[in-house]
């Protein structure tokens, strides 16, 4: 060890119990955040489903949807809009792209919001028509462009130059007009390949000739965040930083939207970011990392009548029409519909840190390594949680960590784990990196339904055309 290594680590073994014990510490939500509840000794749904018999039942690691959550978000979110004063709303699909998810939206009278090729033959192949569905994204093709020109898909948005000009040329070829916006990157938004710089010429050039073009009708300005926001207050400034491009725009061009996308980037009111500082205080020093408050968290029916109002008001106060307000939101409406089971396979000292190595990392449940997720040691829920472990996935890579410190009460091979809020990104960032990916099931009133069956070992082979077919001696 080097005198300078000597003297870092010195210094961080006395002041890091000084500085650990300023920490604030975690207070776990309790059971009813989620729906669930405690009945003799175990973990059950509201249905009185025991949850660690899902594992039994269906194996380890097992993703769990909960249909009266989907239910509940889904019509809450649609309330404003189906009584006539709120934002209309579009489920981002790649959040979570599963058919029987995305067909419960669907019933309560959501549109789709698509990104890919795959994504718009996702939503027509469920029923959704062209005229509730928006199609974004900066690697469009050819022929899912053409499509949805022929469907009459409500919005395709452009983000570039580039893409407007393909558009119009499926336009023409196809003979119809393309419902087009316009992605609008407003600083401190996601910008690079998505959207136009709000600052740049070419955004008013783009509507001038849009607006001339006999193979477009010019729509709408898309925007979205990509950072999240949590307060009210975070959202009425992105609508009034949206509203004041809008009146530049029209100042320059003569144009305002009939549509105003404002996109995503609503939170769940369980999971919030982990900050850099809370990560690395819980990384070197195993301080707590804490739950957010789920009270301060707009929902997506509060944001539907917010944008709307605002944006009423201000149209109106310029004797201006008032666009049709669109949200697109993708997690808001589903982290917290799903939750993930995933047994502990070994318990594990290692100097200072005890790993416990779990069958869920994160190849399928990525979000957890940057979020507050809740987890519950669903096999021993009451004992003093008085140590911190190191959860590790099944990979074999060091980067396979949910938890780098997390506090529960001992846990021991065998106990099943209960990861809260995974219905956003976890399912389609996940990968069949060393292991299958598993099966989906559903909890419908007292009923489990397999929504998606889990890969198998001849799923990950199927498509190579070199397999060897004889079977091994
Ligand atoms: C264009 C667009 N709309 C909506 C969403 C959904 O975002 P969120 O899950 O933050 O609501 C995304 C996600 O990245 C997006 O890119």
């Amino acid at each position: 060890m080097t005198f300078l290594s000597r003297v870092i680590t010195e210094g961080r073994d006395r002041l890091g119990p000084v500085v650990a014990q300023r920490q604030a510490k975690r207070v776990d939500f309790p059971l009813s955040q989620f729906g669930l509840r405690e009945r003799n000794g175990h973990v059950t749904d509201a249905h009185g489903v025991v949850l660690r018999e899902l594992v039994d039942e269906f194996g380890s690691p097992l993703h769990v949807v909960q249909a009266d959550a989907l239910r509940r978000n889904a019509a809450a979110a649609m309330a404003p809009s189906l009584a006539r004063r709120g934002a209309d709303v579009f489920f981002s699909y790649k959040t979570n792209p599963v058919p029987a998810v995305l067909e419960r939206l669907h019933r309560s009278g959501m549109g789709a919001e698509v990104i890919s090729a795959y994504e718009y033959w996702l939503a027509r192949r469920l029923g959704v028509p062209g005229h509730r569905i928006i199609y974004n994204g900066p690697a469009k093709s050819a022929e899912s462009v053409a499509a949805a020109i022929e469907d009459e898909a409500y919005l395709i948005n452009a983000n570039s130059v580039g893409d407007l000009a393909s558009i119009t040329a499926q336009a023409a070829a196809v003979g119809k007009r393309a419902n087009v916006g316009i992605r609008v990157a407003l600083p401190g938004m996601w910008a690079g390949q998505f959207g136009m710089d709000s600052g740049s010429i070419d955004v008013l050039s783009m509507v001038r000739e849009a607006r001339l073009s006999a193979d477009l009708n010019l729509r709408a300005l898309h925007f979205h965040r990509g950072i999240t926001m949590r307060r009210i207050d975070e959202v009425e400034e992105y609508l009034d930083d949206i509203l004041r491009f809008v009146d530049y725009l029209g100042a320059e061009t003569g144009w305002f939207p009939e549509v105003l996308d404002v996109g995503g980037s609503l939170s769940c009111p369980t999971t919030s970011g982990i900050s850099t500082k809370e990560f690395r205080l819980n990384r070197a020093l195993g301080t707590d990392i804490t739950p957010p408050d789920p009270r301060d968290c707009v929902t997506v029916g509060q944001m539907a009548e917010v944008s709307q109002a605002r944006i009423h008001a201000h149209f109106t106060a310029r004797d201006i029409p008032v666009p049709q307000v669109v949200l697109e939101p993708g997690r808001a409406l589903v982290a917290d519909t799903h939750f993930l089971l995933t047994s502990v396979l070994d318990v594990k000292a290692d100097g200072d840190i005890t790993h416990l190595v779990a069958d869920a990392g994160t190849n399928i449940a990525e979000s957890v390594t940057n979020e507050f997720h809740q987890l519950f040691n669903l096999s021993n829920m009451h004992g003093p949680a008085e140590d911190a472990y190191r959860i590790a996935g099944p990979i074999c890579t060091p980067a396979d960590v949910t938890y780098n410190n997390w506090r529960m009460a001992k846990p021991a091979v065998g106990d099943v784990l209960a990861i809260m809020d995974t219905g956003a990104y976890c399912i389609p960032f996940s990968t069949s990196f060393s292991f299958p990916r598993p099966p989906i099931v559903l909890l419908d009133a007292g009923r489990t339904v397999i929504v998606r069956r889990g890969e198998t070992f001849d799923d990950l082979v199927s498509r190579d055309i070199d397999l060897r077919v004889d079977e091994p001696k």
